[in-house]
């Protein structure tokens, strides 16, 4: 780990407000409409400290005492937080007033270092780009990047069955699990030739100093983030300049390529065009490769540990086999593995990757108000102004007892199986992984599949235990590394060990 816990929660919550427009605060006129701020003794720290101990007791206490919506004082930044699931509803049905894009803007030059002539001086990303994304992203055309997926999923998974020679093979999973999807999930975007391994290592770097970057943090503090980073761009300049890397590559990655090369003006070089192909890089493994990986890390603390999924999987395969007697699971009929898959029933997998999802995501929601005089819809005692900023504080939802009852802290694989989902009243429960209204994540529909495929296709070849001569982490909270608040799915606190071995 880079920094002390605390001094990493309070970076990502100075990012909350960083990133768009903590500094709005200070120099509003005085508006007696404003969320109460949690009471601080120590100026400027604020409440920086007892947030960096423990963010979910925070926000958990915080809510009791001054509601849904309360502004927080950090490390000289003021930060209003949006915590509950009927407040974050409201705002992502206002999307008129309530907007995303000036925080992707924002976090296109803190985080990923584009440019700010290609971000701010034209129109490009907003009017061509995103929509580029939306489109490409959707459920209708997303079906290529999935294929492509099962495809070097496969790829790794043979190599990992190469790799046990022994009975077993003690590792970790990090090792096992994490850096091999990470790698199939580089190589679906970015095509078989793309260096996976080499951007591994910088990857992890540059993602641990992602909150610093998006606070704004001063030079000195993020050296080495800024060198993973720089090592970053500099293999995506190179390998977009390799004539062919574009062979077997993601059209979403392709489009922008193409797109920035030949219909912005001024043309894109293929320096900035590395600061955005990475931005969608972090965008997909930052956070997918981690929701895999915690599907498998909280099964195996489960008492039964995979015992259940793996019941699940075979059942479909036998019963996959016995209609199609003829048909090739292994993967060297990709064809066929992809249809297998895409048409198994596997409830309590999807269940397990939402559930994963629930519970290891800590994502802002954040929104720039953009005209004067806003409301939420059932907060009317509070009055927004142009540019100011709200972050909804997804993870305070996925926590709230009286949405997930007693338990909403604990990891319930079968939590997403259908009645376990709807409220009383028939709707179903907000889950907000992904963020939500017109600014969700567009990546999802490749995500959730992508998960759920991925987890099949580890359970259908490899036995995986916890390694009984590790101590492990009892439970699923303290497995988190929870102080990494707001930028997407946690980290895990250490490694964790375990036993695989190829499955009979
Ligand atoms: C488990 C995996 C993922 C999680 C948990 C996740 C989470 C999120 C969250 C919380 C947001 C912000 C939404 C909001 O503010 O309401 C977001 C935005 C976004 N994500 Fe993901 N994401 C995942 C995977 C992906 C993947 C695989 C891609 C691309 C292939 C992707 C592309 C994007 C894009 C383009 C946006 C910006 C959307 C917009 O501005 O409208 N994400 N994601």
């Amino acid at each position: 780990m880079l920094e002390s816990n605390s001094s990493l929660t309070v970076a990502t919550t100075t990012a909350a407000g960083a990133v768009a427009a903590g500094y709005y605060y200070a120099k509003k006129k005085k508006n007696t409409r404003c969320p109460p701020v949690v009471p601080y003794t120590i100026p400027w720290l604020g409440s920086a400290i007892t947030l960096g101990k423990d963010p979910d007791a925070f926000f958990h206490d915080a809510r009791e005492k001054y509601g849904d919506i309360f502004t927080v004082q950090a490390a000289g930044t003021r930060s209003t937080y949006v915590t509950s699931a009927a407040a974050i509803s409201s705002i992502y049905r206002n999307s008129k007033s309530f907007v995303f894009t000036p925080t992707r803007l924002d976090v296109s030059v803190k985080m990923f270092d584009m440019p700010r002539s290609i971000v701010y001086d034209n129109d490009y990303m907003t009017e061509t780009m995103f929509p580029m994304h939306h489109r490409i992203l959707a459920p209708s055309n997303v079906t290529p990047m999935v294929d492509a997926l099962i495809k070097h999923t496969v790829g790794v998974v043979k190599e990992s069955h190469s790799q046990i020679i022994a009975n077993q093979w003690s590792t970790t999973l990090e090792e096992f699990a994490h850096k091999p999807v990470f790698r199939a999930i580089s190589a679906t975007m970015f095509g078989p030739r793309f260096p996976a391994e080499k951007t591994y290592d910088p990857f992890l770097v540059f993602d641990d100093y992602v909150p610093f970057f998006a606070a704004g943090a001063p030079a000195l503090f993020v050296q080495k983030g800024v060198r993973a980073r720089k090592h970053l761009i500099d293999l995506f300049e190179e390998y977009l300049g390799t004539p062919g890397w574009d062979d077997g590559a993601a059209e979403i990655i392709t489009a922008i390529v193409n797109g920035a090369r030949n219909e912005s003006q001024p043309p894109w070089t293929d320096r900035e065009l590395a600061t955005a192909v990475n931005s969608d890089f972090w965008a997909a493994n930052g956070n997918m490769s981690w929701g895999f990986f915690w599907c498998m890390n909280l099964m195996l603390h489960e008492p039964q540990g995979l015992a259940p999924l793996y019941e699940e999987v075979d059942a479909a395969r036998d019963s996959w086999l016995k209609a199609h007697r003829s048909a090739d699971l292994s993967g060297d009929n990709l064809t066929e593995l992809g249809e297998f898959l895409d048409n198994a029933s596997l409830p309590l997998i999807m269940s397990t990757v939402s559930e994963s999802l629930r519970v290891s995501s800590s994502s802002f929601s954040i929104r720039t108000v953009v005209e004067d005089g806003v409301t939420i819809n059932g907060y009317p005692q509070f009055e927004f102004s142009k540019g100011d900023v709200l972050v909804c504080q997804t993870r305070s939802v996925h926590l709230d007892q009286e949405i997930y009852g007693p338990d909403a802290a604990a990891f319930k694989p079968d939590r997403f199986l259908d009645s376990g989902i709807v409220t009383e009243d028939g709707s179903r429960k907000p889950f907000l992984a992904f963020g939500g209204g017109v600014s969700q994540c567009e990546g999802r529909h490749f995500a959730a599949k992508g998960c759920k495929f991925i987890v099949a296709l580890f359970l259908l070849n490899f036995d995986i235990k916890l390694d009984p001569a590790h101590e492990a982490p009892s439970s699923g909270s303290a497995l988190f590394d929870i102080t990494r608040i707001g930028t997407g799915i946690l980290h895990p606190t250490k490694p964790t060990h375990i036993l695989v071995s190829k499955r009979k």
